[in-house]
């Protein structure tokens, strides 16, 4: 798509003084999760129109910084949301039915049926924290699986957590009674830290916990110490308040855990929905700002857009006297 319209360079894996030199002269940027979009890349990358984050989020982007050099930015909040739906589904069942140890024990030449006796997912609870576009594609695959499905969300409305199956609970409710926990929150000063040690006392002992939300909303010093405690049932997650996770965290050696590597919205069919997204949406930036990326699209594809539903996070274009018509991916 963006081939069509002007010039596109790819990169990968650079250090932040190697990118910033190749920037000079970039109208557009598109990255993913890994590269951070600093003030200093900012200043480098003179032509700057639009920073486009391939995922859900802003995170890895300094938006008050881009904001005040007048560069767009843009996310791609719903191409993945089907795919970390599934993730939290098969995280579930990977602790339920415990196939990561079972597959391990094959594989040492083991055939003990006995030690592998799982759990069914059928009349138990979900508790969702957080009954938004991923919240409410697991409760939906959830009432598929004969769960009951119990939220707590302060934004929801019962209509919109009706819609998705769920009733709104309280929160200390929501830890005391659900079987099964999945946390479906942004990261925000109230949800950080959020399922600390207090959180984890409440939960029943054959409760587990999944997280493929933001890693820094769990507690994991005090998740790992819950575990070894033996006061909840199991934990998986998929991500972590540092990532890559280090090597001596406490809860690599936690028993009853499944751990992957934020991976929840990567699948073939997420990372060709989030490119096409944030694609769509620099091209529109171009036909909006005086300077254009190049020529008028013809997509006719329409979606619920992130700059029309968080039109905050975006800065008003201010012209920064570039006619060179190029895109950068990183
Ligand atoms: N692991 C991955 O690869 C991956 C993929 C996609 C999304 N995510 C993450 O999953 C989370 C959910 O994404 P989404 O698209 O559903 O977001 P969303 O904005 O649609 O939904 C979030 C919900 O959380 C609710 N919420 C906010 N504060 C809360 C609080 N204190 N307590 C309870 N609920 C609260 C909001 O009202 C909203 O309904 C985000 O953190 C997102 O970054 C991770």
């Amino acid at each position: 798509m963006l081939r069509a319209r002007c010039e596109v360079r790819q990169t990968t894996g650079l250090k932040e003084p190697e990118l910033a030199a190749r920037l000079g002269d970039v109208d557009a940027l598109v990255v993913r999760s890994e590269t951070k979009v600093t003030a200093a890349i900012l200043d480098a990358a003179k032509s700057l129109q639009v920073v486009g984050r391939a995922g859900v989020g802003v995170d890895n982007i300094d938006v008050p910084a881009a904001t005040a050099r007048g560069v767009y930015v843009v996310n791609a909040p719903l191409g993945n949301i089907v795919a970390a739906a599934e993730h939290t589904v098969a995280l579930t069942l990977a602790l339920l039915r415990r196939v990561v140890d079972a597959d391990r024990s094959v594989r040492a030449g083991e055939w003990t049926r006995s030690k592998f006796i799982g759990r069914e997912l059928r009349g138990k609870t979900l508790g969702l924290v957080g009954v938004g576009r991923v919240g409410g594609e697991v409760a939906r695959r959830a009432i598929g699986f004969g769960m009951t499905v119990i939220a707590h969300d302060p934004f929801a409305t019962e209509a919109s957590a009706r819609a998705a199956g769920a009733r709104l609970v309280e929160l200390d409710e929501l830890l005391r009674t659900a079987d099964v926990i999945s946390l479906h929150v942004p990261l925000t000063e109230k949800t950080r830290g959020l399922v600390d040690g207090a959180a984890l006392a409440k939960l029943k002992p054959t409760a587990v916990i999944v997280n493929a939300s933001r890693g820094e909303v769990v507690d994991l010093d005090a998740l790992a110490a819950a575990l070894e405690k033996g006061s909840i049932a199991g934990a998986a997650l998929d991500v972590f308040a540092t990532e890559p996770l280090p090597a001596d965290a406490a809860i690599r050696r936690a028993p009853r855990t499944v751990l992957t590597p934020h991976i929840a919205g990567s699948t073939a069919e997420a990372q060709t929905n989030v490119a096409v997204d944030v694609v769509e949406q620099i091209l529109d930036v171009s036909r909006r700002s005086s300077s254009t990326i190049g020529p008028r699209s013809s997509h006719s594809r329409t979606r619920d857009r992130s700059w029309s539903s968080t039109p905050s996070r975006f800065a008003p274009p201010r012209s920064r006297g570039s006619s060179r018509r190029s895109a950068s991916s990183a």
